[in-house]
């Protein structure tokens, strides 16, 4: 059992003890926004844009969480500052937050108080995440299309970000399938919309393009990537992109709040570039390490190296502890 403690409907518990009923509207419609925000150096970057984010995706739900978005932060970081010393000094951490209407108000009758929202914030240490990760910074990704689609923002708007996500599951399943790919979803138009978790960029000839922000989430991470690129003078272009200006494009590469930048290798089978980070890719990811003040492939590799000895020591129940 771990020691980190969940901030969980006004209270710090156990994470084991956070749990979410089998009544809640989450887990009968995916009816739930959430976040997932991430640490350099153990301080929460851009928390600030990921709180706006969830409180435009509760607003679109019609969702009152019962807390201030001042209120909100100030738990989070109180909930980050609780779980900190149960890693080394050195440890980053993904901060998650969930936040669903709660129980169906049918249910009520199996809830002594009356019901309220599921609020909780949740933060994990990202070597997991990362060290997993480690390998596709050299090797990069290979994208595919699948046939699954992105959802256009007329059914249902996709820049809210929601645990109703089925399209992005079956897009995985898909690619997982055509071999370990990573699916980079079309919308109906045929253009490029993202990836399950992650916004798509490409270059050609020295400008950076991504999908205009109609059909996708638009990413905090991809935000960062367009204000370092404009602070490097680099051009960069939102657009409707298709299949062939991916092909045509000299360097391709995804972008997510866990992993920042990754380059892909390969894109529908066909090589991308060299196959190999290309120039205007290389150059982001070295503002990235600069505004961070931390070399991320680096520390993914270093959590590559733990996490063999990190998830036994987890699994044997013997916590980690400060170091
Ligand atoms: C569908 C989708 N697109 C894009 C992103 C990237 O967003 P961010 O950079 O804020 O992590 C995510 C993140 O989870 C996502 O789920």
């Amino acid at each position: 059992m771990s020691d980190r403690l969940v901030y969980f409907n006004g209270q710090h518990v156990p994470e084991s003890e956070a749990r979410v009923s089998i009544f809640d509207s989450s887990l009968m419609f995916g009816d739930m926004a959430f976040e997932m925000t991430r640490t350099f150096n153990q301080q929460p970057f851009r928390l600030r844009s990921h709180l706006d984010r969830l409180y435009a995706s509760l607003r679109l739900l019609e969702i009152d969480c019962g807390m201030t978005i001042d209120e909100m932060e100030q738990v989070t970081h109180e909930t980050l500052r609780l779980n900190l010393p149960t890693e080394s000094a050195d440890m980053d951490w993904q901060i998650m937050h969930n936040v669903s209407r709660g129980p169906l108000s049918i249910y009520k009758t199996a809830f002594p108080e009356d019901l309220r929202p599921t609020v909780s914030v949740n933060c994990w240490p990202l070597i997991t995440h990362n060290g997993g990760f480690a390998p596709n910074y050299s090797s990069g990704v290979d994208l595919m299309i699948p046939s699954q689609q992105a959802l256009p923002s007329h059914l249902v708007d996709m820049k809210a970000k929601t645990r109703s996500r089925l399209h992005y599951q079956m897009a995985q399943l898909q690619a997982a399938r055509a071999g370990g790919k990573w699916p980079v979803l079309l919308d109906p138009d045929g253009f490029l919309a993202e990836g399950p978790g992650w916004n798509i960029f490409l270059v050609r000839k020295g400008v950076l393009y991504t999908p205009e922000p109609r059909n996708i989430l638009c990413g905090v991470t991809r935000g960062t990537i367009i204000e370092l690129a404009q602070d490097a003078g680099i051009e960069v272009r939102e657009a409707n992109l298709g299949h062939y200006e991916a092909l045509m494009a000299e360097e391709l590469f995804c972008a997510s709040t866990s992993f920042c930048l990754v380059h892909a290798a390969t894109f529908e089978g066909q090589r991308v570039g060299e196959g190999a980070p290309g120039p205007v890719f290389s150059q982001l990811l070295e503002s990235w390490n600069r505004l961070v003040n931390l070399d991320i492939v680096a520390q993914a590799n270093e959590y590559a190296h733990r996490l063999p000895a990190w998830e036994a020591q987890h699994l044997e129940g013997t916590p980690v502890g400060t170091k």
